[in-house]
């Protein structure tokens, strides 16, 4: 059987302890080395009692990743790793669930992100999303994974955008997300009693995943596009929820729910509902993204609902979809995960 020696740096934080949940179950993967930045030294069973997992937390270290991983997941702050280089150069491939390399050009990142982006240099990085990138995602040694906003909208938007349905270069994206897309950092305004009976929107037109979604979308359309998005929190711990508007060529459902099929038949983890409009719960916990629509048939405006857990379609999950994709390994191994219902 093949053995993946695997890493996780940032261990501690959400997306870190989903990996590891996950990655514990995986036929292919030894996990190696946890790095964590407040608790180096104490074992991992110490901090989160929870988990199986007896490994020392230890400080991110190029020379240690390198004895001991093939491959390094950084489940960390953007910008808060600068040794992509070294890894890559000494054989050790990085999946990066921050933003550092997701842009193809590195003034944008640098506008939208409080780090100035290291020189990539030669680095054959991607942005992983495997429903739209799989072909070069095999080839790549760094893997740029997708934010969980910009997930929850460019699967969606992939086959409507290539098949050219649209009719203005403008997409109205409204999307509602749970409280631990913020991490686990403490923040006043995720409070329980801020949160507790709410709903808000934030950085209306304004959030990071603009830059991101816009740059992606574009690609696959072929021409610059441009996105209006407005995200809200609610109090739920997991999920998003996008809804999407676009004006398209569209005249009935049904050739809408084709041209779906015809992309994702053969997708494991894409799920389309010919009728009926997708809910967080059907998707929480799995690596899942549900799919629904309605058509306005007399102008053509369509509108899109798409489902996520941000921590795992989101986020780790797809993580673990790249990691099988970059090591050859069956796409779904160790993601074959039931949702959490009710
Ligand atoms: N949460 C989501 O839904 C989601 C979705 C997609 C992508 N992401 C991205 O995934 C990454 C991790 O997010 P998260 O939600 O898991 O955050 P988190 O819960 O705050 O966890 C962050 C982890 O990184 C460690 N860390 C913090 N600052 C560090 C530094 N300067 N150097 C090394 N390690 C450091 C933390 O260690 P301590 O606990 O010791 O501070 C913790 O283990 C972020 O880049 C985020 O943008 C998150």
């Amino acid at each position: 059987l093949k053995r993946v020696r695997v890493g996780v740096a940032g261990a501690t934080g959400y997306t870190g302890m989903e990996l590891i949940r996950i990655l514990k179950n995986h036929p292919n993967v030894e996990i190696t080395f946890l790095s964590s930045r407040k608790t180096v030294g104490m074992n991992l069973k110490e901090i989160r009692p929870f988990i199986d997992l007896e490994l020392t937390l230890e400080p991110l270290d190029v020379d240690r990743v390198v004895e001991r991983c093939d491959l390094l997941f950084t489940a960390i702050p953007s910008g808060a790793f600068t040794i992509s280089k070294d890894l890559v150069k000494k054989g050790v491939k990085l999946i990066d669930l921050g933003a550092d390399f997701r842009f193809d050009d590195p003034a944008i990142h640098d506008e939208w992100y409080e780090n100035k982006i290291e020189n990539y240099g030669e680095l054959k990085r991607v942005y992983g999303l495997p429903e739209v990138n799989r072909d070069e995602i095999k080839k790549a040694d760094v893997v740029g994974n997708p934010g969980c906003y910009p997930t929850s909208v460019i699967i969606p938007l992939y086959p409507i955008l290539r098949e050219k349905m649209i009719t203005e270069n403008r997409i109205v994206i409204d999307s509602k997300s749970g409280t631990s897309g913020a991490g686990h950092n403490p923040r006043e305004d995720l409070l329980f009693s801020e949160m507790e009976e709410n709903l808000r929107a934030y950085r209306v037109l304004n959030h990071r995943h603009v830059p991101e979604m816009e740059q992606e979308l574009s690609k696959i359309f072929g021409k610059d596009l441009r996105v209006h998005f407005t995200p809200h929190i609610l109090p739920m711990t997991r999920g998003i929820l996008s809804t999407i508007y676009l004006k398209t060529k569209f005249s009935c459902r049904e050739e809408i729910y084709r041209i779906f099929m015809d992309y994702y038949s053969e997708e494991k983890f894409v799920r389309i509902l010919k009728e009926g409009y997708p809910s967080t719960k059907w998707v929480r916990g799995t690596n899942n993204i549900m799919i629904g629509f309605e058509l306005d048939e007399e102008d053509g405006t369509l509108v899109v609902l798409s489902v996520i857990d941000n921590l795992i379609k989101g986020a780790s999950g797809q993580a673990v979809q790249n990691m099988n994709i970059l090591f050859d390994l069956p796409e779904d191994a160790g993601l074959n995960l039931p949702s959490l219902y009710p």
